[in-house]
């Protein structure tokens, strides 16, 4: 017999999401005692997931769509309007097709060669000075990211354009102030972006073929018209802002091995499968993406549970990597775990679950364990320096995203010899 899905007796959680921020789906699911349940969401009912059995049916393309789930408010923020984050099935394939392209091998190796060259460049410059390592790792990455995609950029231009990358991400869980940053920080970028792709498009700027800036400019649809200049100016934003929001894990990841010293200590081993399951505990262990939401096609059934056409769902990202019955001790931080994770597509979801080339999982998966791992060795192998104890290290799981309170202080650096 079909059951209705437990549902939360309040008139809204909306406060309670704010202040909950990344527990708010856990702590229902351990009070229902189930991975799902129906609560009100600025006014809307929304069915609330979590778990690997949750994000392989979320990932269902035959019962889920994108269309009209992100909200406007996240659209003009952090995605762009009506991108790839929005669509569905063909068309939406076709252009994941245009971001996985840029993925290629050799692609990956000069990406990660910009990037420890930015590195290297930044601890000479820094000579013993004290630096907030999350900027900074801004910086070095949208430096690397721009060159990688072939956007001129200006060195009085960095930082602004870095805080602006920031900024758009900065502002997902965000109403007030943060948002509105967020806001204008997209439109900046988007004015900026827009005028290259018309200057490539115009022969006015050369664009090397295989980079970000070329695909996007050059680009057909499945009705092979090119992509109007803004939307193509939002896809190559797709590329350049998530690339510089590496700058999180890597702030968190300097803090596990402050806070975890024999994780440094691996790390000098030069241990490379250490290296890598570093990382993914890294993604694993710290709060990032908090969820995804999705909309219901049409009425299922899905083990007696009744989902309405049209209904949204939100799948618990930070939940699901965290969920007792597959992560044992799930708030240790222990590397080693990952000697033994299967693989499977729907329990380890930071950026996202499922198949990359067929559904919404994140294209950039590749690409973000690789500038981590070049990141976290030069950290642990190339220098050396101090932690201050005058900074805010704590992480909070209310406000979204996250990050270390200081953005991660540390001063004295020094190249290793
Ligand atoms: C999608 C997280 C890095 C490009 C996503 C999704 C998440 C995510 C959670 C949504 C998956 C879904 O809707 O099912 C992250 C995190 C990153 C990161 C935490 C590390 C900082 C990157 C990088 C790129 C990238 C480096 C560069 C290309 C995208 C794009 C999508 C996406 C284009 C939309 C895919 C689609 O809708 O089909 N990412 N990502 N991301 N990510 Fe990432």
């Amino acid at each position: 017999a079909n059951q209705s899905i437990p549902h939360e007796k309040t008139l809204d959680s909306s406060l309670a999401l704010l202040n909950e921020g990344y527990l708010f789906i856990t702590n229902r699911c351990r009070e229902f005692e189930s991975d799902l349940f129906q609560t009100r969401l600025l006014g809307e009912k929304v069915v609330c997931m979590r778990g690997p059995e949750s994000a392989k049916l979320f990932y269902d393309p035959e019962r889920f769509q994108r269309k009209g789930a992100a909200p406007k408010r996240i659209q003009k923020t952090l995605f762009g309007e009506n991108a790839v984050q929005a669509m569905d099935g063909k068309a939406h394939q076709h252009r994941k097709l245009l971001f996985m392209s840029l993925m290629t091998p050799p692609r990956v190796e000069t990406l990660k060669t910009l990037i420890r060259s930015e590195w290297l460049h930044k601890f000479n410059a820094w000579q013993q000075s004290r630096v907030v390592l999350f900027d900074e790792a801004q910086d070095v990455l949208c430096r690397a990211a721009c060159a990688w995609s072939g956007v001129p950029l200006k060195e009085e231009e960095v930082r602004d354009r870095a805080k602006d990358f920031g900024d758009m991400v900065d502002a997902f869980g965000a109403v007030g102030m943060r948002h509105w940053n967020g806001r204008r920080a997209r439109r900046r970028a988007e004015a900026w972006i827009q005028e290259l792709i018309e200057q490539v498009r115009a022969g006015k700027l050369a664009a090397e073929e295989g980079t970000a800036l070329h695909e996007m400019a050059w680009h057909r649809d499945l009705e092979g018209n090119k992509l109007d200049t803004k939307m193509a100016a939002i896809e190559l934003i797709n590329v350049l802002r998530p690339i510089v929001a590496n700058a999180t894990f890597i702030a968190f990841g300097a803090l596990a091995m402050h806070e975890y010293p024999e994780t440094r200590q691996k790390l000098r081993s030069g241990d490379e499968a250490y290296r890598e399951q570093f990382v993914q505990e890294v993604r694993r262990f710290y709060p990032f993406g908090p969820f995804l939401g999705a909309r219901v096609k049409s009425d299922f059934t899905w083990r007696g549970y009744e989902f309405e056409e049209g209904g949204l769902v939100l799948l618990d990202l930070y939940g699901t990597n965290h969920d007792e019955r597959v992560w044992n001790e799930p708030n240790a931080f222990k590397p080693e775990r990952f000697q033994e994770w299967a693989g499977s597509p729907f329990d380890f979801i930071p950026q996202g679950g499922g198949d990359a080339y067929t559904g919404h999982r994140c294209p950039g998966e590749g690409i973000t364990i690789e500038a981590l791992k070049v990141t976290f060795d030069l950290l642990a192998n190339e220098v050396e320096y101090k932690v201050p104890e005058d900074q805010d290290l704590s992480v909070s799981l209310v406000r979204m995203p996250s990050l270390p309170e200081s953005g991660f202080i540390i001063e004295q650096v020094q190249q290793r010899s």
